[in-house]
């Protein structure tokens, strides 16, 4: 159990173990069956279009609803555009991301390393350029979207195939001086890192987590990914590695995160992807969240999840989820 670890940030509120709420299982994960800590909102899933009116699409709103009385909601966000070069206030993150998080009451806001604007918001792994004048540029970017939230902010570490050209340091090392120059926090998606360490010679997994500040870490990522062409894939279409598992105890024995979110997908990532199969995937997705709950458990004590937690309420039966 966790005695001395650093504590991130007491304005966190510690959840547990949750799962990513994603179109792929709007229409057939039992969730009034399985209770879990949190649920982690897509909002690029949730979002209307810039050219209209409305925030969230038809039925979005009620959905979320739906979904907030069984448990919190977390804001995520991959293609808000926020580190690209439109101005910020004319980005998906500012127009439709803000007011979202806002309205659901997420307790804080991840967002993806990505660059995205208008022509680039197709590039699933565009990493940023590691470089002293992005760590200024998206720190500043960064600061001031975390003020509009009005919630912490943290950033997700993407998997990519190739370095950014221009780069000047490791990832690990411009994360740590992006949160240091902003004042923000990290989304450690574990599989990525992972992913990373397969794909690149020469990246270190555990030098990587020996680098990254992990007191500012606040929620993490699980997943399991596919080769595809000799290559390894970060599609969250696979039971969640081993390397992922030791990872987690490391980082749960040494700081204090407020969730870890279980992601699970198929084709939304690539066509490549297996077709999931959703009796033989129900039983991975729940055997990957048991595991991450005995991990959660066994460094931060029984009673630290939201549903374990005395005097947790039992969530109430019903459908929330059948497709809008
Ligand atoms: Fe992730």
């Amino acid at each position: 159990m966790v005695t001395n670890a650093t504590i991130s940030d007491s304005s966190i509120p510690q959840l547990g173990v949750g799962l990513q709420f994603n179109p792929e299982i709007y229409d057939w994960f039992p969730f009034a069956r399985h209770q879990v800590d949190a649920y982690e909102v897509l909002l690029d899933a949730v979002m209307a279009p810039l050219d209209g009116r409305v925030v969230m699409v038809p039925g979005g709103a009620e959905q979320l609803e739906s979904l907030a009385k069984l448990a919190p909601l977390v804001a995520h966000s991959n293609y808000g555009c926020d580190f690209g070069f439109d101005p910020l206030e004319e980005t998906p993150a500012v127009r439709r991301h803000v007011p979202i998080a806002r309205r659901i009451a997420s307790p804080w806001v991840s967002n993806h390393c990505f660059y995205a604007d208008g022509s680039w918001s197709d590039i699933w792994s565009s990493p940023l350029q590691f470089s002293r004048a992005e760590v200024e540029r998206v720190g500043r970017r960064a600061r001031a979207l975390s003020e509009l939230y009005g919630t912490p902010l943290a950033h997700e570490n993407a998997a990519y195939y190739v370095a950014c050209p221009g780069s000047e340091m490791r990832e690990a090392e411009f994360l740590a001086a992006l949160v240091d120059r902003a004042g923000t926090h990290l989304h450690l998606d574990l599989h990525n890192v992972y992913t990373n360490s397969v794909n690149h010679p020469g990246f270190d997994a555990w030098e990587y987590l020996a680098t990254i500040p992990l007191d500012r870490v606040i929620a993490i990522h699980l997943a399991g990914g596919s080769y595809h062409d000799g290559v390894y894939h970060d599609w969250h279409d696979s039971p969640v590695p081993e390397p992922v598992w030791e990872m987690l105890q490391h980082v749960l024995e040494h700081t204090r995160v407020g969730a870890v979110f279980l992601e699970f997908q198929g084709r939304g990532h690539h066509d490549a992807t297996r077709v999931l199969d959703r009796e033989r995937d129900l039983d991975m997705i729940l055997a990957d969240l048991a595991r991450a709950r005995r991990t959660w458990d066994a460094a931060y004590g029984q009673r630290s999840r939201r549903t374990t937690r005395s005097g947790a309420q039992p969530i109430e039966a019903r459908e929330v989820c059948g497709g809008r």
